[in-house]
């Protein structure tokens, strides 16, 4: 049976290594919830992984760690589109476009390249400047109406808005790009580091016991846990004073994330006490969780040929629609098309 989805998702995953529970509570977890209402294309963004200097042949592994990650974690490649970005030409054709629709003032006031940045940015690359703009086409190449990602990626999902809206006005063509909607969770969209509530969790992080990885093993994950920064107080009772003690939020959010058990009826059952128990059963039910995952993931990356098999099926049906797109965009923008 062939059912009719009406609405499409597209988000991706920068393959730069050491994905960890923030990318998946906050991104991929999303992803396989959706892929049953919505047409589902989920890239590896490997063209947004050089704008920061990569190893080529351990860009390769992280590529296919990523697509093993999407799968282990119960994205279906028979209900959604997964691939990598470079393999599909029309998201750097539109991209291109889109670099003469986007103003200068716009990108320049994008957190994520003053972050990226950081104080050399004389030295950053000219692709780190321009990156939302890659970011739009990957998004706006198949008109994807919603997309599921972390709260990191809201200013360049507003971003993407604009720039839609400016393309469709700027050359007539009203509604031809779809105005896309974020998915934003609101509690588990900005997991933190395990070392320090202020910072993100992150895959560059030089501290292992700042984040949990994808592939660590459980004994690593109860480690990892135990060591957890909390509070020298007890477990408070009231959101506003958890609010206040930011490592206390984030292992929350984690554990409501992971359990499905809402925040306020976790801080019910251990206000009052130490965090030793807390931490015991939110290391349970991460290890209970990510175990199967972790040893698909590894499973899978014995068996290169079948994700390479899978990234190709991808390509070749994520080229079909967004080959129709920038056929069109060519179109309206008055390329002349040498077509017999
Ligand atoms: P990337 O690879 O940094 O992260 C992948 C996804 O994980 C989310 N995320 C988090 N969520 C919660 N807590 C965290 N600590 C955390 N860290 C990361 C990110 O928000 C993201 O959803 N630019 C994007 C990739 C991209 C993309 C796209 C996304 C390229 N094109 C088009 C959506 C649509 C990025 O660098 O994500």
């Amino acid at each position: 049976m062939n059912e009719i989805k009406k609405n499409t998702v597209l988000s991706g995953v920068q393959p730069s290594g050491n994905l960890h529970i923030g990318n998946y509570l906050g991104a991929i977890k999303n992803f396989v919830s959706m892929q049953s209402d919505y047409n589902c294309f989920f890239c590896i963004v490997d063209l947004h992984a050089i704008t920061v200097k990569q190893d080529p042949k351990i860009l390769k592994r992280n590529t296919l760690e990523v697509a093993a990650s999407y799968i282990a974690s119960g994205i279906d490649p028979k209900k959604s589109v997964v691939f990598n970005q470079s393999s599909v030409s029309a998201h750097s054709e539109l991209a291109w476009i889109f670099n003469c629709v986007t103003r200068m003032g716009w990108l320049n006031r994008m957190t994520q390249f003053k972050d990226k940045a950081g104080k050399d940015k004389e030295n950053a690359s000219s692709g780190l400047f321009i990156y939302p703009n890659l970011m739009a086409a990957d998004i706006l190449v198949y008109k994807a109406t919603h997309v599921p990602v972390g709260n990191d990626q809201k200013q360049h999902l507003e971003l993407t808005r604009d720039i839609a809206q400016k393309f469709n006005r700027d050359f007539n063509c009203e509604n031809f790009f779809p105005i896309p909607e974020p998915i934003i969770d609101k509690d588990i969209s900005r997991i933190m580091s395990l070392k320090d509530g202020g910072q993100k969790m992150s895959k560059s992080d030089l501290s292992e016991y700042s984040r949990i990885s994808l592939l660590d093993e459980s004994d690593e994950i109860i480690k990892k846990i135990k060591k957890a920064k909390t509070a020298d107080t007890v477990m408070p009772e009231k959101i506003e004073q958890i609010l206040k003690l930011s490592e206390v939020n984030n292992l929350l959010n984690i554990y409501a994330g992971f359990s499905g058990i809402e925040k306020e009826k976790l801080i019910a059952q251990y206000k009052g006490q130490n965090f030793s128990n807390f931490k015991s059963d939110l290391s349970d039910i991460l290890v209970e969780q990510m175990k199967p995952i972790t040893a698909e993931i590894k499973k899978l990356m014995q068996d290169k040929g079948y994700l390479i098999e899978i990234l190709l099926e991808g390509q070749n049906k994520a080229n079909e629609v967004a080959q129709k797109t920038i056929n069109d965009v060519y179109d309206i923008v008055g390329f002349l098309r040498n077509e017999t």
